[in-house]
């Protein structure tokens, strides 16, 4: 059971959904669910708005602080729908257990987030491309500055509506030197501090022109694994070659779909280790066709250029590519505009 407290002063009336800059508008309500040490309290639904917490709240020491970013997507005829949040739940129940951190049961999260999206259904934009970014998270925060996993935690549910994402073509820059994961380390988590670490050799290499990173392996920094905070999917000749996740790689939800999209259009895909050189080597011959990222954010992004030891490479970024294919593809689905075939939408009532 949830209870719900709605607000009495919608701020709806005073926006232009189809303007707004990503990330700052939240919608109405929230979901607030506690951890008292042993069980998960009732989860409240209420107004959005400030929290007011301890300096000694642990998650402000320790870090204790995972996430997770999805979208509803608003259909043609005015429906909206969730994407695999099943797929969701259960990484973030991954990055929990990783974290320290206590699982949380489908009721809370998937029950929560349908019920806290039907509170603020309007606030799925129906703009083309739009759609209402729903971000679950949770911290610790009990009152302790003791380096040790808390009693206490809370999970929490906002969303805020998101315009139609393109970020141009990307260009990325080969990183041979940081690492925001490694071996043992804390990369299959969506925890917070993976993206503290990575902002700093990211702003190195935006000083340089490029819009983000490959990251390689940390041991011999010879294998791609991720391009930001995006999978990396490249086309060599015909085949799609993509490197397999790992403790070190975030389970991308974007990814898994493409590729199963991608079997589906009967296109030959490789999961396994692609080496940096490879694909060096690859573009210099003509035989690298295409370079995405995928990730929920940008749904697909192309890759224009790959820097690798100061020398740039441009990739080509066809229009009618397996990226471009494989974004309309996913894309229809999200919006109900196709069949949904592997029954990875969710139509929230
Ligand atoms: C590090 C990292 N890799 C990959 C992804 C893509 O995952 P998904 O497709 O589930 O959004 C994300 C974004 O969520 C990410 O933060």
């Amino acid at each position: 059971m949830i209870t719900i407290e709605k607000t009495s002063q919608s701020r709806l009336q005073e926006l232009d959904l189809n303007k707004l800059p990503f990330g700052k508008v939240f919608s109405d309500h929230m979901l607030v669910c506690k951890f008292d040490g042993t069980k998960w309290e009732q989860p409240v639904i209420k107004p959005y708005g400030t929290i007011e917490v301890s300096p000694g709240m642990q998650v402000f020491h320790y870090g204790q602080a995972i996430f997770e970013g999805m979208k509803a997507f608003r259909t043609d005829d005015g429906r909206v729908l969730l994407f695999r949040p099943e797929r969701n739940h259960l990484r973030f129940n991954k990055s929990a257990e990783r974290m320290c951190m206590p699982s949380i049961s489908e009721e809370i999260f998937v029950d929560g987030l349908k019920e806290l999206i039907h509170t603020d259904l309007k606030w799925v934009p129906s703009e083309g491309g739009s759609s209402l970014y729903i971000r679950p998270f949770m911290v610790s925060s009990g009152e302790l500055i003791s380096a040790q996993p808390a009693q206490e935690y809370t999970f929490m549910i906002i969303s805020a509506p998101a315009l139609a994402y393109y970020r141009g073509i990307i260009k990325v820059k080969v990183e041979e030197q940081y690492s925001r994961s490694a071996a043992g380390g804390t990369g299959y988590a969506k925890a917070a501090g993976n993206y503290a670490g990575a902002f700093y050799p990211t702003k190195l290499a935006q000083e340089e022109g490029y819009t983000q990173l490959i990251w390689t392996d940390a041991a011999t920094h010879s294998f791609v694994e991720e391009s930001g905070t995006m999978n990396i999917l490249f086309r060599i000749g015909d085949k799609l070659v993509t490197p397999p996740t790992s403790e070190r790689i975030l389970d991308g939800i974007t990814r898994d779909s493409l590729i199963t999209l991608a079997k589906d259009m009967g296109i030959e895909v490789e999961e396994r280790r692609v080496y940096i050189s490879e694909i060096m080597e690859a573009a210099k011959n003509g035989e690298l066709k295409e370079a995405f990222g995928a990730g929920t954010a940008v749904t697909v992004g192309q890759i224009g250029e790959i820097g690798f030891r100061g020398e740039r490479t441009a990739i080509p970024t066809p229009e009618d590519g397996y990226a471009m294919k494989l974004k309309k593809a996913l894309q229809d689905i999200q919006y109900g505009r196709a069949e949904d075939k592997f029954g990875w939408t969710v139509e929230i009532k």
